[in-house]
């Protein structure tokens, strides 16, 4: 397309569409260049649905108000159904030199009504139509997220009833560190995504305020009924003052920051799958339907939606980080700028519905191996603390004391290649002659998990509890 433009005026006759919005005013056509630059049809084309419910919103109220005609109002809702029926089955035809969804959507209606249709835009601006639709397709958005990360949820608790008591490595710096259960491990994410829905909550709560009447920046003299329309598309109020109503796209933002922090949450979960997948650790297997080959190493299995769900929170970052830059500097009140608010929000809702079905996809039908992570739980002396622990409760050495005779005696076992459990008790009470036959109780790996009975801990009855408890507070 770039390489065919030019300052020439539009082949396609565009002087009769581009005359309801230029009006008188104008000498020539805008220049295919102009039109590639100025046009967001492209895009905004997905916001009609909320863009006729915003149209049939003014419409009735501008009725009741008694600023235009009954019969126009019948008029326009007619053409308006229509247009939405067209767009929904495909037979509807956009044009760039119409600029965007608003302006194609009037033409038609201009089309199918004829002299009526031009009452519709009384009282009103694609500044605050434009803000308006975007809300309400932020909202939606907002919504339908909730119910993927509810979903989501649903699948990772029950993976942790499931797996309660299975025990496995945890790890901190990457490094074995105490034994947990995969149970716990699960849930540490459905309260990470429980925190991300409460954030889509309150994005949705601050932005539900109708532009709607604020008109182009300074309000309308036509007396418009702002509660009715802002009622009438299911916003709590309309926006307090106009030219915040047509110039702020905070709530993009504040969508756009919620998104980022859910992408780093899935990104982590991912790169979780991916490590448990490998050979090395062995703790799962994705099913055949959800790992892919390697065109030329037969013996791989790729866990390659794991990782493009890793590597899609650059995306969603990204786009945060693109709308920011795009508002900061702004002066009041509406700019042209704020088109390009519409792409990367659209791209990281896309981008997080593909990426938290995709979780929910893999994390349903992945195949935990618990004797590979029991056995894995048990390497790098991940009882150690358990053992120091031990030594405060049985024989009251203060914890550091503890820590001390703990540590010789990890360095015991290495030099002997065994686990602690191992050494003798005589090789024991080398480090701290107190020490009896009580100490070998606490060193399994099961034991371990079972005594992190305190609230939030990794034993199984603390798990099995903490799951049905999640289940009500994020699934009923
Ligand atoms: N397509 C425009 C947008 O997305 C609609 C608003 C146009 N307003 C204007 N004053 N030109 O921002």
């Amino acid at each position: 397309m770039t390489g065919k433009s030019s300052n020439r005026a539009p082949a396609d006759g565009a002087g009769k569409d581009t005359n309801i919005i230029r009006g008188g005013r104008f000498g020539a056509d805008p220049c295919e260049l102009m039109q590639e630059i100025n046009a967001s049809v492209d895009f905004d084309k997905r916001l009609y649905v909320h863009d006729i419910a915003g149209s049939k919103a003014h419409c009735a109220m501008l009725v009741s108000q008694g600023i235009i005609s009954e019969k126009d109002g019948e008029a326009i809702l007619d053409g308006l159904n229509k247009i939405l029926q067209e767009i929904g089955s495909g037979q509807f035809t956009f044009k760039r030199s119409l600029e965007d969804i608003h302006m194609n959507v009037e033409a038609r209606l201009g089309e199918l009504a004829g002299e009526a249709a031009g009452c519709l835009h009384t009282a009103r601006s694609r500044n605050d139509q434009v803000a308006t639709d975007f809300r309400l397709w932020v909202r939606d958005a907002i919504d339908g997220l909730d119910e993927g990360l509810k979903n989501l949820q649903s699948v990772l608790v029950d993976q942790a009833s499931a797996h309660a008591g299975a025990v496995m490595p945890g790890f901190t710096h990457l490094q074995s560190a105490q034994p947990v259960t995969l149970g716990h491990h699960l849930l540490a994410y459905v309260e990470m995504f429980g925190r991300d829905r409460s954030r889509l909550k309150d994005c949705r709560r601050r932005l539900n305020e109708c532009p709607l009447g604020a008109a182009a920046l300074a309000g309308t003299s036509f007396p418009v009924d702002r509660e009715m329309t802002a009622r009438a598309l299911g916003f709590d109020k309309p926006v307090a003052n106009s030219m915040d109503a047509v110039s702020d796209r905070d709530f993009a933002l504040e969508f756009l920051a919620l998104a980022a922090i859910l992408a780093v949450h899935l990104s982590r979960l991912a790169e979780e799958i991916v490590l448990w997948c490998s050979d090395l650790f062995a703790f799962a297997r994705l099913p055949d339907t959800l790992s892919t080959g390697s065109s030329i190493m037969p013996q791989k299995r790729n866990p390659d939606a794991a990782e493009l769900v890793r590597a899609k929170a650059g995306r969603v970052i990204g786009s945060l980080n693109a709308l920011l830059v795009v508002m900061k500097g702004l002066p009041l009140a509406y700019g042209k700028d704020m088109q390009e608010d519409k792409e990367p929000v659209f791209d990281a809702a896309d981008t997080l519905a593909l990426s938290i079905a995709g979780m929910g996809a893999m994390l349903r039908d992945i195949t935990f191996r618990p004797e590979r992570m029991r056995q894995a739980a048990g390497h790098g002396h991940a009882t150690a603390t358990d053992l120091a622990d031990w030594l405060v409760r049985a024989l009251r050495v203060p914890f550091r004391r503890a820590h001390q005779i703990t540590g010789r005696l990890v360095t015991r076992a290495e030099q002997k290649g065994c686990r602690l459990e191992d050494l003798s008790l005589d090789e024991m009470q080398q480090a701290e002659a107190r020490i009896n036959d009580g100490v070998f109780e606490v060193l399994g790996v099961e034991n371990s998990v079972k005594s992190r009975q305190s609230y939030g801990g990794t034993a199984p009855d603390r798990v099995r509890s903490a799951a049905a408890e999640a289940r009500k507070r994020f699934l009923e």
